[in-house]
């Protein structure tokens, strides 16, 4: 049977990238494609340790049926070999890992890569990214970015937060000038501003927590749908607050609290596991 073949292009020299750094961002990539087609990632064996890539470039954008295969490979591959019918041979002399059926869960193909002992899910998957693609985040996740930072949790219910979404590339590079730590705007296709807002808040010291669980819905749901983030802190720092009032034109009535940078992501950090169990104190009957 004759297979719509679709390689892709990522590519990782030995040791560059872990395993599980390579998955993410197959994963992450399979988000993309716009119609089907046979996905392969492939690994390598070499000197007793696995080096994996993902194809070569996108070779082919046939539609196919829904329902396309995507195909989780072992096998061995010349690096130097640029022929895509040798490449092919060479995938079909693979193991088959996985076989995942619909495109479309990709949580379930998530899931098969992630390792066992590991808690899956955003909060588990969330890194800080400092570098993005330069593609457009489209308007329905921005939407669902909104959404999510105001579902938080606030004192007394007061939802103190205001949100400026910045896409305008002139104003974000004003603002990274002035940010040491937020040097990332000036290439990020997007980013919310927090502010607070003053006004007729009924808890008025806790107004930053409410910003806080606000930022942390939106950087978990951005990892939720594949966009990376990263705080940029501003509150409680005069200097970087009075900055971002100046470019922004702020009203006194607000405090600019932090900068959430997001796009989709150039670099894919590798989760990381902070559970430490001598800061958990259990207090049982
Ligand atoms: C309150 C707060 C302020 C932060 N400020 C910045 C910042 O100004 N610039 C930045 O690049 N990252 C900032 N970060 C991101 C942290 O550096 C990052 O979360 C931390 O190193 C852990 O890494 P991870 O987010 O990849 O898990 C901030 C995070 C928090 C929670």
């Amino acid at each position: 049977m004759k297979r719509n073949m679709m390689l892709m292009g990522l590519w990782a020299r030995e040791g560059e990238k872990t395993p599980q750094e390579l998955e993410r961002e197959f994963l992450l990539r399979l988000e993309e494609i716009p119609s089907s087609g046979d996905i392969y990632l492939l690994s390598e064996i070499k000197k007793g340790r696995r080096v994996d890539f993902v194809g070569a470039e996108v070779k082919s954008y046939d539609p196919l049926p829904r329902g396309m295969e995507v195909w989780y490979l072992t096998g061995k591959f010349d690096k130097d070999e640029e022929n895509h019918d040798t490449m092919l041979k060479n995938l079909q002399s693979g193991e088959v890992l996985y076989r995942v059926q619909e495109q479309g869960d990709n949580r379930h193909l998530k899931k098969l890569l992630w390792k066992d002992d590991q808690p899956s899910g955003p909060i588990f998957e969330r890194r800080s990214v400092r570098h993005y693609r330069q593609r457009a985040v489209e308007e329905e996740k921005i939407e669902l970015l909104l959404r999510a930072a105001m579902q938080a949790p606030s004192a007394k219910n007061q939802q103190p937060w205001e949100i400026i979404v910045l896409e305008n590339r002139k104003i974000m590079k004003e603002l990274a000038l002035g940010l040491d730590y937020g040097k990332m705007l000036d290439h990020a296709p997007l980013c919310f501003i927090m502010l607070g807002n003053m006004d007729n808040l009924k808890s008025p010291l806790r107004w930053p927590q409410d910003l806080a669980a606000a930022t942390q819905n939106v950087l978990l749901e951005a990892t939720e749908i594949g966009l990376g983030s990263v705080w940029v802190s501003l509150y409680p720092d005069e200097q970087r607050m009075g900055h971002v009032r100046e470019v922004m034109d702020v009203e006194e009535s607000l405090i600019p609290f932090n900068i959430i940078a997001l796009g989709y992501p150039q670099e894919f950090p590798a989760p990381v596991d902070r559970f430490d169990r001598s800061k958990v104190h259990r207090i049982k009957e």
